[in-house]
């Protein structure tokens, strides 16, 4: 203290609070914390496949969480980088429901939203699958509308483009196929601007993610909207329709059905390049996953797991 200023020394005569420049640092990955990203969501991929092949045998969701962890753990992956979300049928339109206790029906959607850590670094994946390995028509018909939104908001993540370009893809595709579906009336334009959609799509398109599921750094500059996108962000893309079973204003047969998709996005300089892409979407790869037979291994060994 005293002895150093009777020596005039220059010392620091400021303190500033290193957090906002940590969160830029954090916001554009290196190699190295790519690599970690990367294996974190490779085996999250895993586990959710293993989840999916087996889903036709379980009968509480419950089972679905537990395998999750259990696949994920066996691979190295202690920690999951959040709570599970295994949501069958109508729990599908609860936002955060972490119960993951309830019996499976047999024509239910499972809506399940996973991930793990590698070194610290997060996954984020959800998929919606029918328990059965089939879906009904309404579930595909939501379905489909959902995934051909995700593929709108991921198409609009490239370098120069801001946050808003795939929230407005999104939500542009997503009420096109509302309309569709018969959940709203009107226009585009219209359902956009009175917020109508809200009640079927109430969150956002998606979030940074690295160290922390939902990564610091800003979305906004102060002062010009929305910053630009530069490689090496890494986000999610989960564009959602929750239709919920008291919803009366809802065509009764999309009630009860709540559908997610979300994967995770590296931003690079030719556009978005999705790390889960591992992991089938499309309603034809969810039910071939989910009904194709174990393969066998060689060496006449017996297939484990
Ligand atoms: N699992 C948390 C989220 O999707 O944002
Ligand atoms: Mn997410
Ligand atoms: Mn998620």
């Amino acid at each position: 203290g005293e002895d150093i200023f009777r020596l005039r020394e220059v010392v620091p005569t400021t303190l500033q609070d290193i957090t906002p420049k940590l969160n830029e640092m954090r916001l554009i990955k290196s190699k190295e914390e790519l690599a970690q990203i990367q294996k974190a969501v490779e085996i999250s991929v895993q586990g959710f496949k293993r989840v999916m092949r087996k889903a036709k045998k379980v009968s509480n969701e419950c089972q679905l969480a537990a395998r999750f962890q259990f696949e994920c753990q066996k691979r190295g992956a202690a920690n999951l980088a959040y709570g599970t979300v295994a949501a069958a049928g109508n729990q599908a339109n609860t936002l955060h429901y972490v119960a993951n206790d309830a019996r499976i029906k047999k024509n239910d959607l499972v809506l399940m939203d996973a991930g793990c850590e590698w070194n610290g670094y997060a996954s984020d994946i959800t998929r919606t699958f029918p328990v059965s390995g089939k879906f009904t028509e309404p579930q595909k018909a939501v379905y489909d509308v959902v995934l051909k939104a995700q593929e709108a908001g991921i198409k609009a993540i490239k370098p120069g483009n801001t946050y808003e370009d795939p929230h407005k893809a999104v939500l542009n595709s997503l009420v096109e196929g509302m309309i569709i579906l018969g959940l709203l009336r009107g226009t585009v334009a219209d359902n956009i601007q009175s917020g109508a959609y809200q009640v079927y799509y109430p969150h956002s398109f998606g979030h940074w993610m690295g160290l922390d599921v939902h990564d610091v750094g800003q979305y906004r500059k102060k002062t010009d909207g929305y910053r630009k996108f530069e490689p090496g962000m890494v986000l999610t893309v989960e564009p959602g329709i929750y239709i919920d079973e008291d919803n009366e204003k809802a065509p009764a047969h999309l009630r009860g059905i709540g559908v997610r998709i979300e994967d995770d996005v590296l931003v690079t300089p030719k556009g978005a390049k999705v790390l889960s892409w591992q992991l089938p979407k499309t309603v034809e790869g969810i039910e071939k996953l989910m009904n194709e037979p174990r393969k066998h291994r060689s060496g006449g060994q017996k297939a484990r797991n």
